[in-house]
């Protein structure tokens, strides 16, 4: 299987930090969302990964690079346009071929690992399989409808007014080689996009199977301010506390805190969650 992470878009929800910065590369926890995305990917035993790439390319290729750090492969695609989910795997068709794939949207925290709906995907007779988790405002995100015993996707629903289910579709798609004949064939939105949402649509309708994982932890788009806040508490609270650095006499440190290796706490209270970066100095400092 290969990984597709969608880094493309313009990230307007989250102006003014993406007027100077590639809304991906926004560090979660001091780590970019990215590289979590990456992480992730790689965790379920997938070492081959495209990055899909628009106007922030060079800034995401100068970040990532080629992928050695964490031994594996990374090629960048480039989408000239946003011009949609599906549009992006659509100029991904050369790089994937009729490989079974995972999509992951580059800005999207997921708690736990992907790995075991992943192993779920790789070992079945699914075409599809999207993930779906239960909210509280379904009528703010795209919707599935689920046959009664949950085995199949009847209908998906963007943002409904009357929701058919509280579950709400999340940014991890799997698909396997019948997903080009779904995006050659939808037109674009009232919005001007390829939307993802049709081409799964497409493939319910020609009677594909397209099967629903539903995910228990959180999930954070972190397409907005407020959401990248709450991913940052979720994740911080997710670690392992754990010191690398030094904390003299005088420090104290409580709660979830992790220190990073070559970081210096001098004469100063930490009280997590919070996590020191690598070669930080804090200093008489609350
Ligand atoms: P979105 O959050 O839907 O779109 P956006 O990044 O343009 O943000 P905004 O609405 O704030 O302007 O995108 C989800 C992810 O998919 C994000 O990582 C960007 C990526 N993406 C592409 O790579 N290509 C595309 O054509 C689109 C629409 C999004």
């Amino acid at each position: 299987m290969k990984g597709l992470i969608l880094s493309g878009g313009k990230g307007t929800r989250l102006y003014p930090i993406t007027y100077t910065k590639a809304k991906q590369l926004v560090p979660v926890a001091n780590k970019p969302v990215l590289f979590r995305v990456i992480e992730a990917i790689h965790e379920a035993g997938i070492d081959d990964i495209g990055i899909v790439v628009g106007d922030t390319a060079n800034e995401i290729k100068e970040a990532v690079g080629t992928g050695r750090r964490w031994g594996i492969k990374i090629s960048y695609i480039h989408q000239e346009q946003p011009l949609g989910l599906a549009h992006a795997v659509k100029v991904s068709q050369e790089y994937l071929g009729d490989d079974k794939f995972v999509m992951f949207l580059g800005d999207n925290v997921i708690e736990g690992g992907i790995s075991q709906l992943i192993r779920q995907f790789e070992g079945s007779e699914y075409n599809c399989q999207i993930v779906l988790t239960p909210v509280d405002n379904p009528s703010s995100y795209g919707v599935a409808e689920i046959d009664p015993d949950a085995r199949r996707i009847i209908r998906l629903v963007e943002k409904p007014r009357d929701p058919p289910s509280n579950l709400a579709v999340v940014g991890i798609y799997m698909f396997d080689q019948h997903v080009w004949e779904a995006v050659h064939t939808i037109t674009p939105s009232w919005r001007g996009e390829l939307e993802i949402t049709d081409a799964i649509q497409y493939l319910v309708d020609k009677g594909y199977n397209v099967h629903p994982y539903v995910h228990r932890g959180w999930w954070i788009d972190t397409g907005e301010p407020g959401e990248m806040l709450e991913a940052n508490d979720l994740v911080l609270d997710e670690l392992e506390p754990r010191i690398e650095g030094y904390v003299d006499r005088d420090s104290q440190v409580n709660g979830k805190v992790t220190i990073e290796k070559g970081a210096e706490i001098i004469n100063s209270r930490i009280r997590g969650p919070a996590i020191i970066g690598e070669d930080s100095r804090i200093v008489n400092a609350y």
